[in-house]
């Protein structure tokens, strides 16, 4: 690599030599991630090799049944389904009809449409839809929809999910912005709530580490419930 390379310049670079050797897209997969193009926010899904790192850490966690707040074209939804296997179930919230309906395209071509439901509304609603029905506990909760609404969605995950279930923050660092007190962006106070409510909750172990690469530099936060 270049000595003058800038910052995002090298990250790619290492990002391409290691998508090159570990990460496997097929064909489904990377068609589900361009045609995110078609989306109203295009090519803010997860990168690859962040994406094969929620199917390990779905598979490592043996999760049968996931949830996820943010559908965008389905990128992500179709590591989680196929991380849950055949007889495993995806439900995923996406507010926009359009991007749901890319997502549905994406998954019945990816070949898991019967395991995944996506579900068109705000996901304030459809979470309340979800514990106002009982529904079965989920293994890991992947929060990526709008993050003024973090707080909102951990509390939902909190009621859908049992003791050992993993909770997934995707987007918490922000270009380093997580740690402005002040900024008036209330994004970066949804990521901030959301940390202080998982740092305040005994119920909660957690960690989040700085991620960077294709997608810039921001992080993930994994929780579990005890
Ligand atoms: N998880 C996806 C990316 C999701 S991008 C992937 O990695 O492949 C964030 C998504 O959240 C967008 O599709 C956006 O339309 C959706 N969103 C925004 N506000 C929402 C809301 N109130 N309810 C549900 N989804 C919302
Ligand atoms: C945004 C949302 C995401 O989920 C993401 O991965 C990147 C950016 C956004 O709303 O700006
Ligand atoms: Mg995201």
């Amino acid at each position: 690599m270049s000595e003058d390379a800038t910052p995002q310049e090298a990250w790619q670079a290492v990002d391409e030599y290691l998508m090159d050797r570990l990460v496997a897209e097929d064909e489904a997969l990377a068609t589900a991630r361009e045609s995110s193009a078609r989306t109203t926010l295009p090519h803010i899904e997860v990168a690859p090799n962040q994406g094969a790192l929620l199917g390990l850490l779905a598979q490592a966690a043996g999760a049968r049944r996931v949830l996820e707040f943010g559908t965008l074209a389905g990128y992500s939804a179709i590591w989680f389904a196929r991380a849950v296997g055949e007889s495993g179930r995806v439900v995923t919230l996406e507010l926009e009809e359009q991007n749901a309906e890319v997502a549905r395209e994406n998954l019945a071509r990816a070949g898991v449409a019967e395991r995944v439901e996506v579900l068109a509304g705000p996901a304030a609603r459809t979470a309340a839809e979800l514990i106002a029905a009982d529904t079965e506990p989920f293994d890991l909760v992947f929060i990526d929809a709008d993050k003024p609404s973090n707080p909102e969605y951990l509390a939902a995950a909190l009621s859908l999910t049992r003791s050992g279930s993993l909770i997934v923050i995707d987007n918490v660092v922000r270009g380093g912005h997580v740690v402005d007190e002040d900024s008036d962006d209330p994004r970066i106070h949804g990521v901030r709530r959301v940390i202080e409510d998982i740092s305040a909750n005994p119920e909660l172990d957690a960690t989040a580490l700085q991620t960077v690469g294709v997608k810039g530099w921001d992080g993930l936060l994994v929780a579990r419930r005890r």
